[in-house]
């Protein structure tokens, strides 16, 4: 176990002598001292602040750790405002390429315009510090805009997943309350329109506290704009309150930014709170060290905006430092499997930060849609949603970084904000393993008590002490925050991260992924309890239970277990009008592999289904103690 597979992968020369940090190992140990000296370090050196903190860390109410204590600042400041004075206003913030080969650069002076446009338009709507602001669109470079726009005015912004359909975003908007939604009237998929305008104005009359819809265009087929409450985005723009400038609101460190709403164990999506102050130099500080970059960089994080991977590492952490990012709008494979590496060339791209999923899905069309194109430009190469076999990895660094380029995978969660457990460029690198803890991190693995377990041994993963990008609550719900992440090892103060792991004797990590009710699919995260809920929304549906079954491509697969309400037999339309139903209900990501109809299901005697039942049957592997199963 001490190593996998018996493969170590040493940095090349160039990579090293031009790395931010060396000494890995003596920054590790520095930081491990005193995280927080670590962290005050790197907030008076990345970002600016209006007034300073009186103190850089307060647990006197754990677990409502606060940073940065009674200091003033505002994210889109440090993103934005503080380039416009510089030589980098000229400088191209994004660069954006539409599936059907539109292309759109912007400045970070441009960008800075935009923002204030938008800004003052969110005014004139009567957004005002505190307001909800739903974000619900493909990944246009408005999405970033209306991001920014957003919180430069001290709103709270919730962005909703572009793949994620009716009921999905209508419980969205009704949990934050939000009295704004922005949205554009389609997205291009593969070649086809995404219906985003049609999917919102449903959603919107299951959640009717919409005012206001401001819907950007970008497919211009036609679409239902409601007279007094949907707006164009560009003939808003043409108004006299478009102009001029906004002034950037002076914000708390510990006032709410954005809530981001992920999956868990109970059907309702939770609303993770993340705030101005803190996370503004997590992201800044991880993305500096582990991706080395630099000004001349052109980095390419290809999640999507609307995920916490784009929050930090496509619209503020890139942003903040001052670099060059590339969005893309479609699927990776449209219109030809190179579409991806054609871009790479295409754009000098220098670093390429995406999913084990995505690599897997390119690696299947061979090595030669890779190889037709000069991808030298490269120069580091990332990963991040869930562990990559060590086959994905192997090729990824072989073929697509023709072996001159560390692979940095990231392990971290929408919760942590940023990288937690992540290599650096310099450090030794094992297939597989996210190798160690962040400086300032302080990762364990632990038993059901809380002791860390032998090496090789497999254990709960905890993180020990407080970092400044972590959540700060649970939306509207501080009792499910304390009760999801801090009550299982609440005597050690342990953050309960939900995946298990191993350490090796080299202090590597290796994460073997959820304990909880979560799947992972294709690095998307889902909650049994929503693709449940979903299913039994339908009404031939009387029960339902999902579970997590592994798969080649997308690491999971979603398969589910049916019971029929009277009247209604099983059959394969009938299997087929149910996928259709979570499709419209929740999203394609969503959808089921498989739906099992069955007569019962596993059930504790306290009414509770027992997924892991289902799961070992489904996997032919041991049911484990049934002793609590009713029947
Ligand atoms: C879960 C968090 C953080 C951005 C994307 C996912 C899994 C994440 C890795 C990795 C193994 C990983 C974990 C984690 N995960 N990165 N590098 N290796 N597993 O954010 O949707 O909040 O999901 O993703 O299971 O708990 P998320």
């Amino acid at each position: 176990m001490a190593n996998l597979h018996g493969e170590v992968y040493y940095p090349p020369e160039e990579v090293v002598a031009r790395a931010h940090v060396q000494d890995w190992e003596k920054l590790l140990e520095e930081a491990a001292a005193d995280p927080v000296a670590f962290w005050e370090a790197r907030a008076k050196e990345l970002v600016d602040w209006f007034e300073p903190w009186e103190r850089a860390f307060d647990d006197s109410n754990a677990p409502f750790y606060k940073w940065f204590i009674g200091a003033k600042t505002n994210i889109v400041h440090n993103a934005l405002d503080r380039h416009i004075t510089t030589w980098r206003r000229n400088k191209l913030a994004y660069i954006w390429e539409g599936e059907d080969g539109t292309r759109r650069t912007m400045s970070y002076y441009r960008l800075w315009r935009e923002v204030n446009r938008f800004a003052a338009i969110l005014k004139s709507m009567g957004v005002e510090k505190g307001d909800r602001v739903t974000i619900y669109m493909g990944r246009l470079p408005e999405l970033p805009i209306a991001m920014l726009a957003t919180a430069k005015i001290g709103a709270i912004h919730s962005v909703v997943y572009g793949g994620f359909s009716v009921e999905a975003l209508a419980e969205r908007i009704e949990d934050a309350q939000s009295r704004v939604l922005i949205t554009a009237d389609g997205g291009f998929m593969r070649g086809k329109i995404v219906p985003l305008k049609e999917i919102a104005d449903e959603a919107v009359r299951r959640s009717p506290v919409v005012e206001h819809m401001v819907v950007v265009r970008r497919t211009g087929h036609e679409v239902n704009m409601e007279v007094g409450r949907d707006y164009w985005y560009h003939e808003l723009c043409q108004l006299p309150v478009a102009n001029g400038t906004v002034e950037t609101e002076v914000m708390d460190a510990e006032d709410p930014l954005f809530i981001l709403y992920t999956s868990g164990t109970t059907g309702k999506p939770k609303g993770v709170l993340h705030t101005h102050g803190g996370y503004q130099v997590g992201i800044a500080t991880t993305l500096k060290y582990a991706f080395d970059l630099k000004d001349e960089d052109r980095w390419w994080c290809a999640a999507d905006p609307g995920w916490i991977t784009g929050h930090s590492y496509i619209v503020y952490g890139p942003l903040i430092l001052g670099a060059t990012s590339f969005i893309y709008e479609g699927a990776p494979n449209y219109p030809y499997p190179d579409r991806w590496w054609r871009m790479i060339e295409e754009y000098g791209i220098t670093i390429l930060y995406t999913a084990p999923t995505a690599i897997r899905g390119l690696m299947r069309f061979g090595n030669a849609w890779v190889n037709r194109h000069d991808l030298s430009s490269l120069r580091l190469l990332g990963t991040v949603g869930e562990p990559i076999n060590p086959e994905a990895w192997r090729w990824y660094y072989e073929v697509v970084g023709k072996e001159r380029c560390p692979i940095i995978d990231t392990w971290w969660q929408t919760e942590t904000g940023h990288f937690m457990i992540t290599p650096l460029p310099v450090t030794p690198l094992k297939p597989g393993s996210a190798t160690k803890p962040f400086p300032g991190i302080l990762a364990e693995v632990v038993d059901e008590e809380g002791n860390p377990v032998e090496p090789g041994v497999e254990g709960n993963l905890v993180i020990k002490h407080a970092w400044p990008g972590m959540l700060r609550t649970i939306y509207g719900d501080p009792e499910r925050y304390k009760e999801q992440y801090w009550s299982k090892y609440a005597k050690q103060g342990y953050y309960l991260t939900g995946d298990s792991a191993r350490k090796d004797e080299d202090g590597y990590f290796w994460i073997i992924g959820r304990v909880d009710d979560v799947i992972k699919v294709a690095g998307y995260r889902l909650g049994t309890a929503e693709i449940e809920s979903a299913l039994v929304s339908h009404p031939a549906v009387s029960e339902a239970a999902a579970i997590g079954v592994p798969d080649e491509l997308k690491g999971n697969v979603i398969h589910t277990f049916v019971i029929l309400r009277e009247g209604f037999t099983p059959s394969p339309e009938l299997e087929e009008e149910l996928k259709q139903h979570v499709r419209h209900e929740m999203g394609p990501i969503a959808v089921p592999a498989k739906i099992n109809f069955v007569e019962s299901l596993p059930k504790t005697r306290s009414g509770k289904i027992m997924r892991r039942v289902l799961k070992a049957r489904t996997l032919g592997l041991p049911e484990g103690d049934l002793s609590t199963l009713e029947d």
